[in-house]
């Protein structure tokens, strides 16, 4: 039986704004997201019984709460099952394995890049030929974040999540990344909730004409003081308001010396952008032990890929 191992990396959104709300409940948005070096290794084995099997452990973090989650409800099991479909294997069987790095709950897409890992680990064993266009819908399906994951690298995401385009064309030279120092303050936060309660505020969700344009052009040029100007985040006063220590962590380090801070997607993370690797690590030397916290780069133009089919 062949296997497949994936590093499938979370992400931060630089910006976020939330357009309207669309017919099915969903929201309309626009956002620049960015996977970041902090990894969830898949591991996909066939089998040939048509089982699906799914086991998880964490490493640095937490993955308690997903003991008690049932197995339809984990977005791993559920790339499976969109897999199962877009490629016509309704008996597909996989023993999946994922080692997990991105804290839960943390807006930092750690379950959709577990969708992508295995999406992308089942394309290679099931069917390489699988055009594109279907291989990001069976992602979206889903969830919202997960075709950029598939996509990876600097991506605009528009509509529900299912619209993404590479910021980076092949031509583009690699720009230089961005070194971030992470913060969870070890509470997971509901993206549906949030949502519901960004409803019924009055807060404003949008940019400045423009500035997610600027955003864009940073992200290439690789000038992390240009991104510090145009960090945005349509959510962050809802879950400020929500959960107050996300605001005090945004304060922490902004006065540690980041250029600038943002919640990252629906929370509970937070980020800061640091000027180099070494303020980064210094800024996170201020902060206290008991949040999780880390340093991590940006992955301007990295794409996801399998590693096998290996025969062991
Ligand atoms: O697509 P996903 O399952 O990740 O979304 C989780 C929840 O976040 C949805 O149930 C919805 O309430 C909210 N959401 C939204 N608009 C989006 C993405 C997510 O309202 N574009």
């Amino acid at each position: 039986m062949r296997i497949v191992t994936v590093e499938a990396p979370g992400k931060v959104n630089l910006t976020l704004e939330i357009l309207g709300k669309r017919p099915d409940g969903y929201h309309e948005l626009r956002s620049i997201l960015m996977p970041v070096s902090l990894f969830e290794t898949v591991t996909v084995r066939e089998r040939a019984d048509g089982v699906v099997t799914l086991r998880t452990t964490g490493e640095g973090v937490d993955c308690s709460e997903l003991e008690t989650l049932p197995l339809e409800r984990q977005l791993a099991y559920k790339a499976v099952a969109a897999m199962r479909r877009a490629c016509g294997r309704p008996d597909g069987g996989c023993d999946v394995t994922v080692v997990k790095r991105v804290p839960i709950g943390a807006g930092m897409g750690g379950g959709s890049a577990d969708a992508a890992g295995v999406l992308c680990a089942l394309r290679a064993l099931w069917a390489p030929k699988l055009p594109e266009a279907d291989y990001l819908a069976a992602g979206a399906s889903v969830g919202s974040d997960v075709p950029a994951l598939q996509l990876g690298g600097a991506v605009l995401m528009e509509g529900r999540g299912e619209r993404v385009r590479r910021l980076l064309t092949p031509a583009d030279p690699a720009p230089a990344p961005f070194w971030l120092v992470v913060v969870h303050p070890r509470f997971a936060v509901s993206t549906r909730a949030v949502y519901e309660a960004v409803d019924a505020e009055n807060f404003r969700l949008t940019q400045q004409e423009g500035v997610w344009e600027n955003c864009a052009r940073s992200v290439l040029s690789g000038d992390v003081r240009a991104a510090s100007r145009s960090l945005f985040n349509g959510l962050q006063r809802t879950v400020n308001r929500l959960h107050p220590s996300t605001e005090r962590f945004c304060t922490a380090l902004g006065k540690d010396g980041a250029l600038s801070t943002l919640l990252s997607g629906s929370g509970s993370a937070v980020f800061g952008l640091a000027e180099s690797q070494a303020d980064a690590e210094r800024i996170r030397r201020g902060l206290p032990p008991e949040v999780w916290s880390n340093v991590v780069q940006t992955l301007p133009d990295g794409v996801m890929a399998a590693h096998g089919p290996l025969v062991p």
